[in-house]
């Protein structure tokens, strides 16, 4: 184990959206490394924050209507706050747009600057005549000029995945109002990547982490590297030194985010930020395999021309799949942290575990709740939960709590291989080799009890049914211990039960094969809950009802094509008048009433999602504005036959202004 200082870093949030799996992937395997690594012994601080500027957040403010830093804050707050509650403790979590970090941002690109690492530089980019400003990034869309996929400015994020630069779009649009853009020459300053191929190469040679990362980079490099434009036309962000119209872009001053949010660290806690930052620091990463390029080649390349120390390892996870389907906000495919799962009731470490034991850290993993419902019941339940449950549970019924017995060599052999296993995948970022092995040791605990059956023996030789117990209750404090890094609420729980004195958090692991104390027990609790079909169910219908609401409104917008309506268009869809007979809310959500409405013809069952802004009661009687002939879906489980038209934020009803009858056809 080597003295260096070590910090560990996550992948910055944008401040434009909420807390999903898609994050946790990379946040909760992060936390259970650092986790690990303090049961060993070592000092580890572990840092992020949230990532503000750019033009990710410029265009979600522009479009909520509230300034970037209103937005950022907002969401800031809400990952500080789901972190926490996912139990994921980074010791300080920052902001970007904080003041640190734009004094850390200009010292470095000055620094660059003196270095001869930047130039200045003409080039022509988008600009929109419509909106009369540029375009950087996310403010223009078009076609990649490499694989021909849809893609946003700076990233071609549906096809090949490269980094582009700005002018390079083909068939630029404004994304704001849709005009192609023209091209217009403006001064920017570029960061000279393409002389770092050499020094890329050899640093690649020894970088740790996961091998997907520095494989990608490494053929990165050899593919040859080109200069990187580092500031753009925008308002918000950290201002470029001497310049009032441009900002550096955001994945120059985003990782320089990971230097000021350990010198904020440092100040809080007398430490010096430069033991971890030039140099002799031992810096390691973890980020979604998607930002490798930004980590392995931009990341570096800038610190060594700014003088300061290398990151030691990249550690680049896979990504998410919801039920088979690639991740997607907008077609639905998402599960969120908070609306989802915790504010259902479902516990921080029965997610953290799925996260961990369902695939190995670089492999896509895909989610579904049945898959974790299994893992939850037939892993957590039924192995784990149980034989820890069982063993106090006996312990306390036929002994009154931890018998006078040391454990038995074979049990502690088995432990001490048990650590050997969890050390050697944790060294290889294997983590769900990790947790299989703690696995394996509560599936060994059951095996020893139902060989033995104790409640047989201690009838007939109550010392060696205290043996077994013995044996047992050392596996538990074994269990409670290496499985506190994945779960630490449930360890701390065992810990407790196991009547053992503060927080499991401090004691190291080398504990496991510690004798227990005889001392008395109370009657344990069950450690997790198992997860119901019927629960199931209605997780899966949560899912549904947003994919069903994303294909919907997908629909709608192709349903919009850019020329003008025909009439025949327009008299093809079904409007009509209807009178709501019932409404009701629908059990399980906020947001979606049940109606009844009378359409001439028949009555109808609509599902609507206006049961935020209105009443059941205030509804029946009223006329509303219905498309009788849209495709039915079915939402949590209600089948919808219609849609009801609403105007605005707050739903307000299209309603006739004189009486008609139900049916009435709208024209
Ligand atoms: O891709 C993203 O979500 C970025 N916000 C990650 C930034 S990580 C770092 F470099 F700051
Ligand atoms: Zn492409």
């Amino acid at each position: 184990m080597s003295d260096a200082p070590r910090l560990v870093t996550c992948g910055l949030p944008y401040t434009n959206g909420s807390c999903h799996l898609g994050h946790l992937r990379t946040y909760v395997p992060a936390d259970m490394y650092v986790r690990y690594r303090r049961h060993r012994g070592e000092e580890i601080t572990f840092v992020c924050g949230s990532d503000n500027h750019g033009t990710p957040i410029v265009v979600s403010a522009e479009a909520e209507g509230v300034s970037p830093a209103e937005l950022s804050r907002r969401y800031h707050e809400h990952f500080d706050r789901t972190f926490r509650r996912m139990n994921v403790a980074f010791d300080h979590f920052g902001m970007t747009d904080g003041e640190t970090n734009h004094r850390r941002t200009r010292a470095i690109v000055e620094r660059l600057q003196e270095n001869g690492h930047v130039y200045a530089e003409r080039i022509e980019q988008s600009y929109c005549p419509s909106c009369r400003r540029f375009l950087p990034d996310r403010y223009v869309k078009g076609l990649c000029p490499h694989c021909g996929a849809e893609a946003r400015g700076d990233e071609c994020d549906q096809g090949c995945g490269k980094h582009l630069e700005p002018g390079e779009i083909r068939k630029p649009v404004c994304t704001v109002c849709d005009t192609p853009a023209e091209l217009r020459e403006q001064e920017h300053f570029f960061f000279r990547l393409s002389t770092f191929g050499p020094f890329l190469l050899e640093h690649l040679k020894h970088l740790r982490g996961t091998a997907n990362a520095r494989n990608y980079a490494l053929g990165w490099v050899r593919d040859g590297l080109r200069d990187w434009c580092i500031t753009r036309t925008l308002e918000w962000g950290v201002r470029y030194p001497g310049r009032d119209d441009l900002v550096v872009y955001v994945w120059v001053d985003a990782p320089i985010g990971y230097i000021a949010f350990t010198e904020e660290w440092a100040a809080a806690h007398g430490k010096d930020w430069r033991q971890y930052w030039c140099g002799g620091g031992e810096i390691t990463h973890f980020i979604g395999g998607d930002i490798t390029y930004h980590h392995c080649i931009f990341w570096p390349a800038l610190l060594k021309g700014a003088g300061y120390g290398l990151p030691s390892a990249v550690v680049a996870s896979g990504m998410l799949k919801v039920d088979d389907h690639k991740f997607s906000k907008s077609r639905g495919y998402v599960v969120w942290t908070n609306e989802d799962y915790l504010d259902l009731g479902l516990p921080a470490d029965c997610l953290r575990y799925y996260l961990v034991a369902s695939t190995s850290h670089t492999r896509e993993l895909n989610f579904s709740w049945q898959a974790f419902a299994d893992r939850v019941n037939n892993e957590l339940v039924n192995t784990f939960g149980n034989f820890v449950h069982r063993t106090l549970h006996f312990a306390h019924t036929q002994f009154g709590g931890i018998p006078a017995v040391a454990a038995s060599a074979p049990v502690s052999a088995v432990i001490e291989e048990t650590l050997a296993a969890v050390d050697e995948a944790m060294i290889e970022y294997e983590f769900k080799n990790a947790v299989d092995a703690v696995m394996a040791l509560a599936a060994h605990g059951n095996n020893l009890i139902q060989a033995n059956a104790p409640w047989k023996l201690v009838k007939t030789d109550p010392a060696a049914a205290a043996q077994v117990i013995a044996d047992a209750l050392q596996l538990v404090k074994a269990l409670s211990l290496l499985i506190d890094p994945v779960m630490p609420d449930a360890a701390q729980r065992i810990w407790c039960m196991l009547g053992q004195p503060g927080e499991v958090a401090g004691h190291r692991l080398d504990e496991c094969t510690t004798p227990l104390a005889a001392a008395p027990l109370a009657l344990p609790t069950p450690l997790f809950a198992r997860l119901e079909e019927k629960r199931v169910t209605e997780l899966e219908a949560l899912l549904a009802a947003r994919v069903a609401e994303a294909e919907r409104r997908a629909a709608c917008e192709a349903a919009l094509p850019d020329a003008p309506l025909t009439i025949e268009e327009f008299g093809r869809m079904e409007l009509v008048v209807g009178r709501v007979l019932q409404a009701e809310p629908i059990k399980k959500s906020k947001k979606l009433l049940r109606l009844m409405v009378d359409i001439g013809s028949e009555k109808r069952q609509i599902v609507s999602g206006i049961a935020g802004f209105y009443a059941p009661e205030e509804l029946v009687g009223r006329d509303v504005v219905v498309i009788a002939n849209l495709a039915p879906a079915v939402l949590f489980g209600v089948e919808s036959r219609g849609m009801i038209l609403a105007a605005g934020e707050e739903a307000s009803l299209l309603v006739p202004l004189r009486p008609v009858e139900p049916g009435t056809r709208i024209r």
